[in-house]
């Protein structure tokens, strides 16, 4: 493991690094240092979805008022080097304020808009979102992360960076971390060590409170006044406990609520003693997501259709997404190497998906999307970073409601990473090339070769493999099922069975 102070170092070893292969993918945990169990599941997640994790360890000045605790903050370098290194964490960047720039407070600020800083934390922390953006956008800067990992304990400043990487149009995904909680219910925060264990047992009262928001809000209860008044009166009892607010806020914008649409966020700050503590919890219910992915030809799509069919859950065909923007560059007669060109058609389609149909601007090109034509060009334009974008941001928007089973190169890694139940469906190559030449059959196409159509097969997979942008990779919590002797039948009924066996309706945090 490497440890930088300087961004002139880590910016080198994140060149090289690159220079070796364009496609590594880094993943950043910023922090503050005094690491728990709440960093350590960030970092080990940062560490299983990226080639490199990268740990920035800054007690950010910008961040505390002139009256907190920024001389006493938990520092501990040594030890904070012991976890990162246990946790397979390749660099740490350690710097001091004057490498950040940030010593004296001066530096050209990124100020969120006032709607999310002045209320919940920004009541009595006026500046410090502020602090915070600016320095995660210095962090973004340096580090240029594909993914960057936050917390949600933090739910306010999660939804602050959020908005920041949209606003300033980052190119990196901000992956929410579920809170990590003491056995007492208590969460993981570097601010625990100033508890006494007493203390902390009176603490856990806030999650007694949260979770008794939550019992009400699962027996339908909607209303703003009656979840805040269960948590506070569970909280009222522990004299020594002062709530400083409990709000109920839309999670995204954070705007207050006056009942639960679709999802609320509930969300206290409170002094035990001298110290600050906050917590949170997100209500809503999400209908599950089953993410399938796997090589091209092993199926995915006339299975995730079929069990989408048997969960009674809606099938997004994002493969025929793909096809159908791959017919329209075809037929718009853009060389489909030309990106920027592609990607300005792109931006502009509509896609529409009906259970049997699929609807390009007005178009009905259900069959087309099969031709071989299609078929052959359909990954190199699914490779184009651009196409991608837009691609993943519709999918993801079907995905906010859940309830869906989607199918895709990389729906369980990228696209849906929070799925409840992930499927990589494989099959051997000569198993796929005797599909793909009885589909072919079926659709009275050209007679090709099993060797042809085993090369093409095999060509596809290195490409898909080794394609810089969202590359084939099976999800570490992905079940893998080989489909070579296997049924479709079977292989529906296997999925649809793991579904009953692991998944329930999930909250959405
Ligand atoms: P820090 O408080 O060190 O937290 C670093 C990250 O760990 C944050 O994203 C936070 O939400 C997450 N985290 C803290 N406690 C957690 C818990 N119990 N469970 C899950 N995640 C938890 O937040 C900051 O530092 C700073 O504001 C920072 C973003 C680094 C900017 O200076």
């Amino acid at each position: 493991m490497r440890l930088y102070t300087t961004v002139a170092a880590l910016r080198c070893y994140l060149e090289q690094q690159r220079s070796f292969c364009e496609s590594k993918s880094i993943g950043l945990v910023p922090t503050m240092g005094g690491l728990h169990a709440g960093h350590l599941s960030s970092i080990e997640r940062a560490r299983r979805e990226n080639d490199i994790c990268v740990v920035s360890i800054f007690v950010n000045p910008l961040q505390f008022a002139p009256t907190e605790d920024l001389q006493q903050y938990p520092r501990n370098l040594e030890g904070d080097q012991q976890l990162c290194a246990q946790a397979g964490v390749d660099v740490i960047f350690a710097p001091t304020a004057v490498e950040m720039g940030v010593e004296n407070g001066i530096a050209i600020a990124v100020v969120p808009p006032d709607s999310m800083i002045k209320r919940l934390c920004g009541l009595s922390r006026s500046s410090h979102f502020q602090g915070v953006a600016t320095i995660v956008t210095k962090l973004f800067n340096i580090v240029k992360p594909q993914r960057a990992y936050f917390g949600q304990k933090d739910a306010q400043q999660l939804a602050i960076i959020r908005r920041l990487v949209a606003d300033q149009n980052y190119e990196l995904s901000v992956v929410a971390c579920p809170i990590v909680r003491e056995e007492s219910g208590l969460a993981y925060s570097s601010r625990n060590q100033y508890l006494t264990a007493s203390e902390k047992e009176v603490a856990s009262v806030l999650y007694r409170g949260l979770q008794q928001a939550e019992r009400l809000f699962k027996g339908k209860e909607r209303s703003r006044q009656v979840l805040l008044s269960a948590f506070q009166s569970i909280v009222a009892v522990e004299k020594q406990v002062q709530l400083e607010y409990v709000d109920l806020v839309d999670p995204d914008t954070l705007s207050p609520l006056d009942k639960i649409e679709d999802k609320g966020l509930l969300a206290c700050a409170a002094y035990v003693g001298a110290t600050r503590l906050i917590d949170n919890i997100v209500l809503g219910v999400r209908q599950p997501i089953v993410a399938i992915d796997g090589p091209a030809g092993a199926g995915k799509s006339t299975v995730a259709r079929l069990v989408a069919e048997g969960l009674g859950l809606l099938y997004l065909d994002t493969g025929a997404m793909y096809r159908a923007v791959t017919w329209l560059v075809l037929r718009s007669g853009i060389d489909v190497t030309d990106e920027p060109e592609v990607a300005e058609l792109v931006s502009n389609c509509q896609i529409q998906l009906t259970p049997t149909e699929v609807w390009i601007d007005s178009h009905n090109v259900t069959q087309e999307i099969r031709s071989r034509e299609v078929t052959s060009q359909v990954s190199a334009i699914a490779a184009q970073k651009a196409v991608r974008r837009v691609m993943v941001q519709e999918q993801q928007r079907w995905g906010e409601k859940g309830g869906i089973v989607a199918e895709g190169r990389d729906i369980g890694t990228n696209v849906f990473p929070d799925a409840a139940l992930k499927i990589f469906l494989t099959a051997s190559v000569g198993e796929r090339a005797r599909r793909r030449q009885q589909d072919l059959a079926k659709q009275a196409a050209d007679n090709i070769s099993l060797e042809q159509l085993e090369k093409e097969i095999c060509d596809r997979d290195l490409f898909d493999s080794s394609r810089s942008i969202a590359p084939l990779r099976k999800a570490v919590d992905a079940i893998e099922i080989q489909t070579d002797n296997l049924s479709i039948d079977e292989v529906t009924e296997r999925i649809i069975s793991l579904y009953r066996q692991k998944v329930t309706p999930q909250s959405v945090a």
